[in-house]
């Protein structure tokens, strides 16, 4: 018996998180577990929702977080809680989905959680420090395959969106460079604005803000559109490397058995908290695309999460991605 499987039983036989527990729920402060460092896209996120959705629920939504090895920590962290609602996980693409195909994990990404709803979606950037010598991606590209591993690329780790995108362009380009592995794109970040590293395919939401502040360079966005907020970036078709599209969707999970008026309400708070329009705001600053209300439920979030483990698990096997 699995841990897990363990924890089920356990909540059945005593009558479980039960209809009574259930009834009264939430009684104290839900715990929101981040699997990346402070300050990336996640954290970002997770703040985001934080409020409203406590505002929602009348009681807390406190950010937590279980860092390390490209989110799996975090997540198993959540898989192994208590099925009552209070601990939850928010990740995103590459920690629900990609994760399964590159590490062995110890639970099921599929089988161990509840989805309670998807939040949005951005797409990559493909960013440089401000130092590097190429100022467009035709540029950047030439410059990589006349120097084969001379950059280097900050990530979260194996499997992470930030490593994932990288792998891609270099198929995409024929390309080579070394990877940099960090704790989350955050503390990348801090070393990119440094010049310690030279490159990052990072989510929209963590380098708009420094790519604003002209701190760092941006050569494409991985979307067939350019992001209504950063509209002078163009996009991988218009700077040539078509076809190139990476889109990172996030969403929040509850371990597997909560019961189903416990994921009821966190989903109304997630519904309420994506109709805020502070929250709203602050997530299309971010270049995130909020996912339309027909597509919030659990139920469309569980059938996605299937489709896109279905998409992605073959091909990021075929690649190959090993764990650090
Ligand atoms: C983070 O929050 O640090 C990122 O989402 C990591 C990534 O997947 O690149």
């Amino acid at each position: 018996m699995t841990a897990r499987t363990f924890i089920c039983a356990l909540a059945i036989a005593f009558g479980g998180v039960s209809n009574l527990a259930a009834q009264g729920y939430p009684s104290h402060p839900i715990t929101l577990v981040v699997p990346f460092a402070a300050g990336g896209p996640v954290d970002a996120v997770a703040r985001i929702m934080s409020v409203p959705m406590g505002k929602a629920l009348g009681q807390p939504v406190v950010v937590d977080y279980t860092v390390g090895a490209a989110g799996t920590i975090g997540v198993g962290r959540v898989a192994r809680a208590a099925p009552d609602g209070y601990t939850l996980s928010i990740g995103h693409w590459s920690t629900h989905v990609i994760n399964a195909a590159v590490y062995p994990l110890q639970y099921d990404l599929l089988r161990d959680f509840e989805p309670l709803g998807m939040i949005a979606a951005n797409p990559l950037l493909v960013v440089s420090s401000s130092a590097f010598p190429a100022r467009d991606l035709r540029e950047l590209i030439a410059w990589l395959k006349a120097n084969p591993d001379k950059a280097t690329a900050g990530t979260a780790g194996a499997g992470s969106a930030s490593h994932v995108g990288g792998i891609y362009f270099q198929s995409a380009t024929g390309t080579q460079f070394r990877y940099i592995p960090y704790r989350g794109t955050g503390p990348a970040m801090q070393d990119l604005l440094a010049g310690r590293i030279d490159l990052m395919f990072d989510q929209a939401s963590n380098s708009l803000p420094q790519v604003r502040a002209g701190k760092i360079r941006a050569f494409a966005v991985t979307a067939k559109t350019r992001l209504p907020a950063a509209p002078e970036i163009p996009t991988v078709d218009e700077a040539g490397l078509p076809g190139f599209y990476v889109s990172v969707w996030f969403g929040i999970w509850a371990p597997k058995g909560t019961p189903r008026e416990i994921v009821t309400k966190l989903n109304a708070a997630m519904v309420a908290a994506l109709a805020d329009p502070a929250a709203r705001q602050r997530l299309g600053d971010l270049g995130q695309e909020i996912t339309p209300r027909e597509q919030q439920s659990p139920e469309a979030h569980a059938a996605f999460h299937k489709a896109e483990a279905e998409k992605w698990w073959p091909l990021v096997k075929a690649a190959g991605i090993k764990p650090e």
